[in-house]
């Protein structure tokens, strides 16, 4: 039986071991651009243990945060595809992991002649609290009784807010290479939060990590070559995409599923996928008369504020969840339908985005509305097929 904290130390003795010396059953094979290889030190790229790629998903320009960053090889991907102008962030709670990824950043920098990316020790379900901070405090006032331990305590609460190991709304996109299933269960939900909260309004998070297809017992969870292993502390696959609903993200989707399992334990199959969810979607909702068509194909379609759109009909929707339907995920999905006359956001109303409601093509383009035209010579392509 382990208990939550002997979890945590269960891990950071296992990756302790894993940043010294390469442990093969810690990883799956992962194909890697080799383009961004090529800049890598050997004993970062042999100390590999992902379960898939999130750098591919990552933008020239990007803040990146990656979670559980291990001996640095995604953040050095990321660094450079985000470019000079971007930023990456690896956050990592186990000290031999940074030491080789901080060892090995000058050698990245000169080779790809910048250096946009830095290592912080911290842990991922916690990630104001800058760990190396709190040593350093702790250096000079020793916890050595009740008193101490309450002060050590409030200390971390002051420097949470002060000085946060990462800042609310800072980062473009959080990535994570097979590290979510190692956290303790306890503080599995309060993770997400934290996800959330250092994405900006509109970021995205891209996750790879290792799912079950049942739920995993307790006494597997209690296995700690198990936990440590990438194993037991994975949550099921509906469970996984559940929590970053529970969190408030939107445009959930499986980017990618291996077919095969990693492994099977007791016919419990546990396999990587890769998640992509999006911040966004709070704020308040304005009526400016615009409308979406959902273009299939499937019949019928519910958004993440349950509303249930058939293929084909017209939807009324709030300014902002237009302007989501433009953009990734949805784009492809939707027609837009602008209105006549644009209604200025200064004089938009409230809209009550808890209720589905058609929109009539008269309220798009004004009720008065009784225009006769000319056939438009766009719709033949300027041929004469339609004369
Ligand atoms: C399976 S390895 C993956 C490392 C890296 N992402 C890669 O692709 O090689 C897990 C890493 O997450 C770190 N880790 C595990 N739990 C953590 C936590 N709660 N907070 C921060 N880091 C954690 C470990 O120290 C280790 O470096």
């Amino acid at each position: 039986m382990i208990e939550a904290q002997g979890k945590e130390s269960i891990v950071r003795q296992r990756y302790a071991a894993g940043a010294k010396e390469r442990a093969d059953k810690l990883c799956c094979l992962v194909d890697y651009d080799s383009e961004y290889l090529q800049a890598i030190p050997r004993e970062v790229i042999e100390r590999d243990y992902g379960c898939g790629d999130p750098s591919r998903h990552v933008h020239e320009g990007e803040t990146v945060l990656d979670l559980g960053s291990g001996t640095g090889k995604i953040c050095f991907i990321a660094a450079q595809i985000v470019g000079p102008k971007g930023r990456v962030i690896g956050v990592d709670m186990t000290d031999d992991m940074i030491e080789v990824a901080r060892r090995n950043a000058p050698v990245v920098a000169q080779r790809i002649g910048y250096a946009n990316f830095e290592f912080r020790k911290g842990r991922i379900q916690d990630l104001a609290l800058d760990l190396e901070l709190l040593d350093q405090e702790l250096k000079q006032n020793p916890i050595t009784d009740a008193a101490s331990f309450l002060a050590a305590d409030e200390l971390a609460a002051e420097l949470r807010v002060k000085h946060p190991l990462i800042a609310s709304d800072s980062i473009d996109i959080v990535v994570s290479n097979c590290v979510l299933n190692l956290v303790e269960p306890k503080s599995k939900w309060h993770l997400f939060d934290e996800i959330f909260r250092a994405l900006k309004k509109g970021g995205r998070a891209v996750i790879c990590d290792i799912v079950s297809d049942e739920d995993v017992p307790e006494e597997m969870q209690n296995d700690p070559e198990l936990w440590s292993g990438c194993i037991s502390g994975a949550l099921t696959e509906e469970g996984f995409i559940a929590a970053f609903e529970n969190a408030g993200f939107y445009g959930i989707q499986i980017l990618k599923r291996d077919a095969q399992p990693w492994r099977t334990v007791q016919g419990i199959e546990f396999r990587a996928v890769t998640i992509e969810a999006f911040k966004g979607k709070q704020g308040a909702c304005f009526e400016r008369n615009q409308a979406v068509i959902y273009r299939g194909p499937f019949k019928e379609v519910l958004d993440d504020d349950n509303n249930r759109m058939e293929r084909g009909k017209r939807y009324a929707v709030c300014d902002k969840t237009y302007n989501l339907y433009k953009k990734a995920p949805y784009r492809e999905f939707f027609e837009f339908v602008d209105p006549l006359v644009e209604v200025p956001p200064a004089e938009a109303k409230l809209f009550d985005c808890s209720r589905t409601a058609l929109r009539h093509p008269k309220e798009t383009k004004g009720q008065n509305y009784v225009a006769t035209t000319e056939a438009n010579s766009k719709c033949c392509d300027g041929g004469s097929s339609c004369e």
